[in-house]
């Protein structure tokens, strides 16, 4: 799987990218399972999430995208997950605000922000032109699910 998608996008890409991008490798690790070994329908739905540095696991009902009551962890907004896009967009309205970035704020949706930011556009059409080149297939857009507001 990291192979896969490692070199997806190939190499060569120092001095294509603007400064302080670069190409980092994604590395999969596998674990022995952790879960019981005979489920109820009842956890069919449940996720778990944790990551380096998070004090608690997150648990969801991944068919809503919603925290199950009696998650560990809920800091994500309204109840979302705080790996959703709505709580990373959160999250980056507190930092814009913090960098006296204000007028972010005043912007409408999710993807009027993320155009604003045209080096990432920059450097998100090379990857996108990589992908048709190398017959990696075509960039999925998200335009319509990125139409959300705060
Ligand atoms: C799990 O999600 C599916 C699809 O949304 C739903 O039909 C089903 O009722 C859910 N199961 C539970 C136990 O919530």
């Amino acid at each position: 799987m990291s192979d896969m998608t490692n070199k997806r996008l190939g190499d060569g890409w120092e001095g294509v990218l603007p400064p302080f991008y670069k190409k980092q490798d994604i590395i999969f690790l596998s674990a022995d399972c952790v879960g019981p070994v005979e489920t109820s329908q009842m956890h069919d739905n449940l996720s778990i999430n944790w990551c380096f540095g998070d004090k608690d696991i997150e648990v969801l009902d991944s068919s809503k995208g919603i925290i199950v009551e009696g998650s560990p962890s809920v800091s994500g907004p309204s109840f979302s997950s705080r790996l959703c896009k709505r709580a990373l967009y959160s999250y980056f309205q507190q930092v814009a605000l913090m960098g006296g970035h204000s007028y972010l704020e005043e912007l409408p949706t999710y993807h009027s922000v993320k155009v604003e930011a045209s080096m990432y556009q920059t450097v998100k059409d090379l990857v996108k032109q990589h992908f048709l080149v190398h017959q990696a297939g075509p960039w999925n857009s998200k335009k319509l699910v990125d139409c959300f507001s705060a």
